[in-house]
């Protein structure tokens, strides 16, 4: 195969939004708003979260669970006896067929006395850890990455909001610690000797991929991945590779975006090429509450009346997430 272009990918620095000073934050919107209608990614540097501790503490882990214990902590669709796990968990290799592993978790402040787990809410549900003793610092770290990368991301939210012209609250008022529904997802892709056959799906143009073609399901996505490049971007010019940084967060809308902002600012479709490294995927998927609605608008003819129809994030989600697994099948 010859080689493939490189997408348009700005490296953006994102710290002013942090901070107090409008006039920087406002250059830094303009920068989020033209990425969000060019490819539809950028990276965020500036970002104040110690990805160096987050890729070594997840490296850690991955390298020693053991098969038992992922079976002790597998979703639903490996164990059914875990009825309540349909997000938070272990998704398993499966030898000679599936290469691919995560580990799911929700937030931090799902347990057993919150009114959604109490009430048994979809799409809530407390997370399950590694025995203490074997994987000592594990949990703590995790939940404290969640708020990091939480920290992170309503700081996007409110550049987002003044890209599109809101209230720089527009979005991160439904995004709140005590219920957003926005997950991590600690995937690791190994390096096989032996790299299974039917883990490798090939696309119409004849590209080897480990995952096939898709909008994300999220308000935003923040993403951390290993120098190894993989991901592809559609755009008119065809599918273009995004080059790899494991200094920055990867950014890009989700179909939650592209539903309120009348696709204003797409989910950009991508794809994940197969690359026989050992790698990691560290997404965040940026959620809001169940019950929270952000109504639809054009923000091109804000007079206008958008053909979208307000959604709740709860029905959002649920419908989504179900049509990724009928698409793309179980990860
Ligand atoms: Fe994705």
């Amino acid at each position: 195969m010859g080689s493939v272009a490189v997408a348009n990918v700005p490296r953006i620095d994102v710290s002013p939004l942090f901070g107090n000073d409008l006039e920087k934050k406002m250059e830094v919107a303009k920068a989020i708003d033209a990425a969000s209608r060019d490819t539809g990614f950028f990276y965020a540097v500036g970002h104040k979260i110690d990805v160096t501790n987050l890729s070594a503490s997840t490296e850690k882990f991955h390298m020693s669970i053991t098969e038992d214990e992922k079976w002790q902590l597998a979703i639903r669709a490996y164990n059914k006896d875990h009825q309540k796990q349909i997000r938070s968990g272990y998704s398993l290799p499966i030898a000679n067929k599936k290469a691919v592993e995560s580990l799911c978790y929700l937030n931090p402040n799902f347990d057993h006395d919150h009114p959604r787990i109490a009430t048994e809410t979809p799409l809530h549900e407390e997370n399950v850890w590694p025995d203490e003793a074997k994987h000592p610092g594990f949990r703590d770290f995790a939940e404290t990455y969640y708020w990091d990368v939480f920290q992170l991301s309503h700081a996007l939210l409110r550049g987002y909001a003044l890209a599109l012209d809101k209230e720089e609250d527009f979005f991160s008022k439904h995004f709140r610690r005590e219920d957003t529904l926005s997950s991590v997802v600690l995937i690791r892709y190994p390096y096989l000797e032996d790299y299974p056959a039917p883990a490798i799906k090939t696309a119409d143009d004849g590209t080897k991929l480990s995952f096939e073609w898709h909008e994300d399901v999220s308000l935003i996505t923040v993403l951390y991945q290993s120098d190894v490049q993989n991901l592809q971007v559609k755009t008119p010019q065809g599918w273009l590779d995004i080059e790899a940084d494991d200094t920055g967060y990867l950014v890009n809308c989700g179909s939650y975006m592209a539903h309120i902002t009348n696709d204003y600012y797409p989910a950009p479709i991508h794809r994940v090429k197969w690359v026989n490294a050992e790698r990691q995927s560290l997404p965040f998927f940026v959620n809001l509450g169940y019950d929270d609605t952000v109504a639809p608008w054009d923000p091109a003819n804000p007079e206008g009346h958008p053909e979208q129809q307000p959604l709740s994030y709860g029905d959002y989600l649920q419908g989504g997430l179900l049509g990724l697994i009928k698409k793309n099948g179980q990860t």
